[in-house]
C-alpha cells in the first residue's frame, strides 16, 4: 500500500495511547491505605483510555514471583526489587506498569526510581487509628496482640516518601476523588 493511501486513512482509536510514553505507577502506603483499590481503579482508567496495564499488587505477588520471602528488611527489598524489575520490563513494551507493595524501605523504592525511566510514586496515606478500626484482613488487630511480628507501622519501620509525585488520603476523601488527584498529575507529567 502505498504512503499516501496509508496517511489518507483514518487515524486508529487508540493511535494517541499508542504514543504516549509508558510509566510506571508505584503507590507505596501501610497495609489497608487503599494502595489495590485504587491502583485497580486507575487501571480501569487507563484501559479505557486505550492503554495496556498491568497491576503487580504485593499481596498477589507473595503468592508466585516472591513465594517463600518474609517480612524482613532483606525479604521486602528483594520483593521490591522484583516488582520494579517486572514494571521495567512491561515498560519496555510499551505497557503501563502498576504497583501496590508496601515498599516500607525509601531507599529500595529509590533504586527502583532511579532503574525506571518515568517513576510516577503515589503515596497511600491514612491515619494508623483509621487502619486499626478498618482491619479489613484482621492483621492490625493481630499484629497489636503481638501475634505478627514486624507489623509494618506496629511493629516495623514505614518510611514515607519525601517528594511523592502524589499521594492521597483514604481516610479523607472518597476512591474517585483520590483516582482524579492521580490521574492530574499525570496529566501534569505528560504521562497520559
Ligand atoms: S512489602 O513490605 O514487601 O512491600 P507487600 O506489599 O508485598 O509488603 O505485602 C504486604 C501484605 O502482606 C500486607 O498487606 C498484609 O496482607 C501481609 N502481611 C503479612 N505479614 C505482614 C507484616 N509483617 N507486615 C506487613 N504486611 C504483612
Amino acid at each position: 500500500m502505498s504512503e499516501t493511501a496509508t496517511a489518507s486513512r483514518p487515524a486508529a482509536p487508540q493511535a494517541a495511547a499508542a504514543t504516549a510514553p509508558a510509566f510506571t505507577l508505584w503507590f507505596t502506603g501501610l497495609s489497608g491505605a487503599g494502595k489495590s483499590t485504587i491502583a485497580n481503579l486507575l487501571a480501569q482508567r487507563l484501559v479505557a483510555s486505550g492503554r495496556k496495564v498491568e497491576v503487580l499488587d504485593g499481596d498477589v505477588v507473595r503468592t508466585h514471583l516472591s513465594k517463600g520471602l518474609g517480612f524482613s528488611r532483606e525479604d521486602r527489598d528483594t520483593n521490591i526489587r522484583r516488582i520494579g524489575f517486572v514494571c521495567q520490563m512491561l515498560n519496555r513494551h510499551g505497557v503501563v506498569a502498576i504497583a501496590a507493595a508496601i515498599s516500607p524501605y525509601r531507599s529500595v523504592r529509590d533504586e527502583v526510581r532511579a532503574q525506571t525511566p518515568n517513576f510516577v510514586e503515589v503515596h497511600a496515606r491514612c491515619a494508623l487509628d483509621t487502619l486499626v478500626q478498618r482491619d479489613v484482613k484482621g492483621l492490625y488487630a493481630k499484629a497489636l496482640r503481638g501475634e505478627i511480628q514486624q507489623f509494618t507501622g506496629v511493629s516495623d519501620p514505614y518510611e514515607e516518601p519525601l517528594r511523592p509525585e502524589a499521594s492521597f488520603d483514604s481516610g479523607a476523601e472518597t476512591p474517585e476523588a483520590s483516582a482524579d488527584r492521580i490521574w492530574a498529575a499525570l496529566v501534569q507529567l505528560g504521562l497520559v
